[in-house]
C-alpha cells in the first residue's frame, strides 16, 4: 500500500540517519513574511509584513543551493510563514526539495484564504510527485465568528471551507493527499472547540488529522499559561486525538501519527508541569528552522539564530558544525538549562526515543479497535 510504504520508509530513514547525519532530518522553512492575517498569538508576527524584509528573501536559485547541499539528508519538509501560498513560486520551491533531498513528507500550514489558487497548486504537486505525501493542513480556530475576530480577516471561515471543498475533490483521486485541521489553542476559543469540531462535522468536513496545540513563543506570558491550563488542553487534545472520525480507515500514515501525538500529549503535560523542556531538549539536532531570509534557528520558542545559510555557502551542515550552534546547545539542551511549550520538541522525543514505541503501538491498536 502507498501510504505504508512511504511512512514505513520515512520512519527507517530517520532513525537510520539519526546515528550519523550531521543535519536534522526534519526542516521547517518559513518561505515567507508576507501574510494576508492579522492572528492574535501568531508565533511569527515581529517579522510579518515588513517591506524591507522582502528585497532579503531567499530567491529560488538560493533554495534550490540550500536543497542540493543538504541532500539526501533531509526527509522531512514544513512549510510555515507567513502564508506559504501567498509566494508565487512555491511548486518550483518544493519540486527543488524533491528533487534534490529524500524529502517523503512535506507539511504545508494555510489559513485557506485562497481556494483556487492552493487547490491548483496541490493538485499540480500530487500529480506530478506521488511518492511524496502531501499534507495540507487548514488552520481554523474557532467557529466563523471567534474564527474571523481571532484571525482580522472578514469572511475567512467561508473561504476556508471552500478551501477544503476543493482539496477534497483533489484528495479523491490522490492518495499522497492529507488535510488536517489544526487548531491554536487561546483564551479566546477555549470555550469554542468543541462547538468548531462539531461544526466541521455538520459540514462534511472530514480531515485526516486534527489536532489542537498549545501556544508557544516568547510572547506567551505565564499569566496567559495559567488561563490556558495545560490539563484542560490534554482532556481535549485527547479527546480529539482518540475520537474524532477517521477518513481513511486504511490510511496507516494517519492512524500512526495520531497514535504518536497521543503519546506527546503525556510528554508534553510533564515538561510543562515541571518547567523543564530542556531537559528533553534537542532543538537543532532533530529539527532545525530557516526563515525566509535565511537565517537559521534551531527552535521556534525563542528565536534565537545561529546565523545565516547565506554566510555558510547555502550549507545547513557547515550552520550544524559552527561555533554558535555548540554555544546554543551547551546553553540550552539539559536538565533545567531551559523552558518552553513547543509540542516538536516532545513530538521529536517520542518519535525517536523506541521507549515510547510500545505506548505508541497501544495507542494504534487502540484506535483501530475502537474506529
Ligand atoms: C505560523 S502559521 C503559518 C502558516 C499559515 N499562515 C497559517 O496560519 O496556517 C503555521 C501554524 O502555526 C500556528 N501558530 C500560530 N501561532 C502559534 C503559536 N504561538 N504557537 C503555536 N502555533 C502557532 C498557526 O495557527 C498555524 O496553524
Ligand atoms: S495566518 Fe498564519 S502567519 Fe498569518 S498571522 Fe495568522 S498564524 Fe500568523
Ligand atoms: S527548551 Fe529552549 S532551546 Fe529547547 S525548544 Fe524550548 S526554548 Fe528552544
Amino acid at each position: 500500500m502507498f501510504a505504508s510504504n512511504n511512512v514505513f520508509s520515512y520512519f527507517s530513514t530517520v532513525l537510520r540517519l539519526l546515528s550519523f547525519s550531521k543535519v536534522p532530518a526534519d526542516l521547517v522553512y518559513f518561505v515567507t513574511s508576507d501574510c494576508n492575517c492579522n492572528c492574535k498569538n501568531c508565533l511569527f508576527q515581529e517579522s510579518l509584513n515588513k517591506t524591507d524584509r522582502r528585497s532579503l528573501q531567499l530567491s529560488l536559485e538560493e533554495v534550490d543551493k540550500i536543497a542540493k547541499r543538504y541532500g539526501k539528508n533531509l526527509v522531512k519538509l514544513s512549510l510555515s510563514g507567513g502564508e506559504p501560498f501567498l509566494r508565487s513560486d512555491i511548486l518550483e520551491i518544493l519540486g527543488s526539495f524533491v528533487t534534490h533531498t529524500n524529502v517523503k513528507i512535506i507539511d504545508i500550514p494555510t489559513n485557506g484564504s485562497r481556494p483556487n489558487v492552493i487547490a491548483d497548486k496541490v493538485k499540480c504537486f500530487v500529480t506530478t510527485y506521488q511518492n511524496v505525501i502531501l499534507e495540507i493542513q487548514l488552520s481554523v480556530d474557532g467557529t466563523r465568528e471567534i474564527h474571523e475576530k481571532i484571525r482580522g480577516f472578514p469572511g475567512l471561515f467561508e473561504l476556508t471551507l471552500q478551501t477544503y471543498q476543493e482539496l477534497d475533490a483533489v484528495r479523491k483521486d490522490h492518495r499522497n493527499l492529507k488535510i488536517k485541521m489544526n487548531t491554536l489553542y487561546q483564551p479566546d476559543n477555549i470555550e469554542n472547540i468543541r462547538e468548531l469540531y462539531e461544526l466541521m462535522l455538520k459540514n462534511n468536513c472530514i480531515f485526516d488529522r486534527m489536532q489542537i496545540v498549545f501556544p508557544h513563543g516568547a510572547h506567551i506570558q505565564e499569566e496567559t499559561l495559567d488561563i490556558l491550563n495545560y490539563d484542560k488542553f490534554y482532556e481535549l487534545s485527547q479527546s480529539i486525538l482518540k475520537s474524532y472520525p477517521i477518513y481513511n480507515k486504511k490510511d496507516f500514515h494517519s492512524l500512526l501519527f495520531r497514535a504518536i501525538k497521543i503519546e506527546r500529549d503525556n510528554v508534553l503535560k510533564k515538561t510543562i508541569k515541571n518547567k523543564n523542556m530542556g531537559k528533553i531538549c534537542k532543538a537543532g539536532k532533530r529539527n532545525m528552522v530557516l526563515d525566509d531570509i535565511g537565517t537559521v534557528y534551531p527552535c521556534e520558542p525563542i528565536w534565537e539564530p545561529i546565523g545565516n545559510i547565506r554566510d555558510y555557502g547555502y550549507s545547513m551542515e557547515k550552520i550544524c558544525n559552527s561555533e554558535a550552534f555548540k554555544k546554543f546547545k551547551q546553553s540550552k539542551w539539559g536538565n533545567q538549562k531551559c523552558n518552553c511549550t513547543w509540542g516538536n520538541i516532545a513530538l521529536d522525543e517520542v518519535v525517536h526515543n523506541p521507549k515510547y514505541y510500545p505506548k505508541i503501538l497501544f495507542n494504534l491498536i487502540k484506535l483501530l479497535v475502537n474506529k
